[in-house]
């Protein structure tokens, strides 16, 4: 054991004699000594641009097809005449094909976007690595991305999730931390660049900050998908300014394959990677009954085939079960008119964020609730999903430290603390999940458990051998 360990083993232990375990629910006790929660500042080293002129910056990618054999890459240049040209390959500056990209760009007030370019690379092989290069001359970048093994129940893949992220010393932490470890693409569940917060101070940094976020976060985002999900900071409604609450910048910068999912709105859709079936919904669009969200969800899980995506993943901002006093019981309205489906299409695990601390469920369900029949508590459940909320990322509100006490039965274990986890899917029937705060060793997990398939464990106990 090196120094490190010892201590770091020390520390947990009296940690554990300190915790609050009440029948199966568990509250850590871990102290957090962090650095201020404060936006990093903008002329900060870790949002520095590429020194070339108008070289791209802010590059991400992201799934760009139903099925994981196409990607969207996406940039930002300062000026308007960057190259529209993606060039790849599967060598090193050999690049064999190219794509074109389309340009936009916006302003409001007194910020005005650089031009945001978006290519969609599309017949791509499974499992095989692609070098891709953009921009042109002495401003040309290159970046490389791993297409995930074809859509199969025999294939293992290991998802990163991340939420509420924010531009803090605490989200770069939060960032390279992640990156250290296996995580092959990011499951993010809303809340990016926490810029709607500068808007009233400074106008012009509820677009720059969008700017300086993108900068952050591309050595992660530019070799890897992250799957977008959006939250309330990224909303931005301000009528005055021009912004009308439509999600307008998360949209221009961050786009979604929703009409491979036959979706009509790029806030809610689905990707289909390796083993899983992943959907993404949107906690600020309409949702009860009829509505488009509704009506397309209802038809997305039919489409689920357990055979071919043993794993059935939903994602949100807004999570459905929460015990901290933060944004307590926002979920509700979504989760009486979702639970019923998640527990029938026998969703795995539903990841959520909003709330800036850790917490994972038992598998619950309030499905007995009835307005008149008095039932309205949640019941442990085997037959329902596991809830996680995951929106630690470490952004500049800071840490959500109360909790409803004492700790509801439906919660299983909560710390308030910052980092992000990691869901390690090895065949249909067994995924490993791990929390990782992001102040200890990556090695260091905080929170871990075995997920057993909710489809696949239910069949073989019901089939005779
Ligand atoms: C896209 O780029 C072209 C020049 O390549 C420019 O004329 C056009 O205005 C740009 N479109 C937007 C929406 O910025
Ligand atoms: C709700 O509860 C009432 C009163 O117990 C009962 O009559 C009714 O059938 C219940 N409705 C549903 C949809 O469960
Ligand atoms: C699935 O993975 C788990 C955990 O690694 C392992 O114990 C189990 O034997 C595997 N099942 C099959 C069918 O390989």
């Amino acid at each position: 054991m090196n120094k490190k360990l010892i201590i770091s083993t020390i520390i947990s232990i009296l940690i554990s004699l300190s915790n609050v375990v009440n029948g199966d629910s568990f509250t850590s006790s871990y102290v957090r000594l962090d650095p201020p929660s404060t936006d990093i500042p903008l002329d900060s080293e870790f949002f520095a641009a590429p020194e070339a002129y108008n070289a791209p910056q802010q590059v991400h990618i992201t799934q760009g097809d139903y099925d994981g054999k196409a990607v969207i890459i996406s940039w930002v240049t300062p000026y308007l005449h960057g190259s529209h040209t993606v060039y790849y390959g599967t060598t090193k500056g050999k690049y064999t094909s190219k794509a074109k990209a389309t340009n936009t760009s916006y302003s409001f007030n007194v910020y005005k976007s650089g031009q945001i370019y978006h290519c969609l690379v599309d017949g791509l092989e499974y499992n095989t690595k692609y070098y891709y290069r953009i921009g042109s001359g002495p401003s040309n970048r290159e970046f490389w991305f791993q297409t995930p093994p074809e859509v199969g129940p025999d294939s293992p893949y290991t998802f990163g999730l991340i939420g509420d992220l924010g531009q803090t010393m605490n989200s770069l932490s939060t960032l390279q931390h992640y990156m250290k470890g296996e995580g092959q693409t990011v499951l993010f569940v809303g809340d990016l660049t926490y810029a709607d917060r500068h808007i009233d101070e400074a106008p012009h940094e509820g677009g720059l900050r969008w700017d300086t976020w993108g900068r952050l976060v591309e050595p992660s985002t530019a070799y890897q998908p992250w799957i977008w999900t959006c939250g309330n900071h990224d909303i931005d409604y301000f009528p005055k300014l021009g912004l009308l609450g439509e999600f307008m910048q998360f949209r221009e910068r961050y786009p979604s394959p929703y009409k491979a999912s036959e979706s009509t709105s790029p806030l809610w859709y689905a990707i289909r990677r390796g083993p899983a079936h992943v959907i993404v919904l949107a906690s600020y669009s309409g949702f009860v009954k009829y509505t488009a969200q509704y009506r397309w969800l209802d038809n997305e899980l039919k489409k689920v085939d357990r055979k071919k995506t043993p794993w059935l993943i939903v994602i949100m901002h807004v999570p459905l079960y929460n015990s901290n006093t933060a944004h307590y019981m926002e979920g509700e309205s979504m989760r009486s008119v979702f639970e019923q489906w998640f527990v029938d299409y026998k969703v795995d695990v539903v990841f959520a964020g909003h709330v800036h601390s850790y917490e994972r469920s038992h598998r619950v369900s309030n499905l007995k609730y009835n307005i008149s029949n008095g039932a309205c508590s949640p019941v442990l459940d085997e037959s329902a999903p596991f809830y996680v909320t995951i929106g630690d990322g470490g952004n500049s509100e800071g840490i959500a430290g109360e909790y409803i006490s004492p700790q509801p039965h439906y919660s299983a274990f909560r710390e308030p603390s910052f980092g992000h986890a990691i869901l390690d899917i090895k065949n249909k029937t067994h995924a490993y999940y791990y929390w990782h705060r992001n102040q200890d060793g990556n090695k260091v997990t905080a929170d871990s458990f075995v997920l057993h398939n909710q489809y696949w464990m239910s069949e073989l106990e019901h089939t005779p051998i």
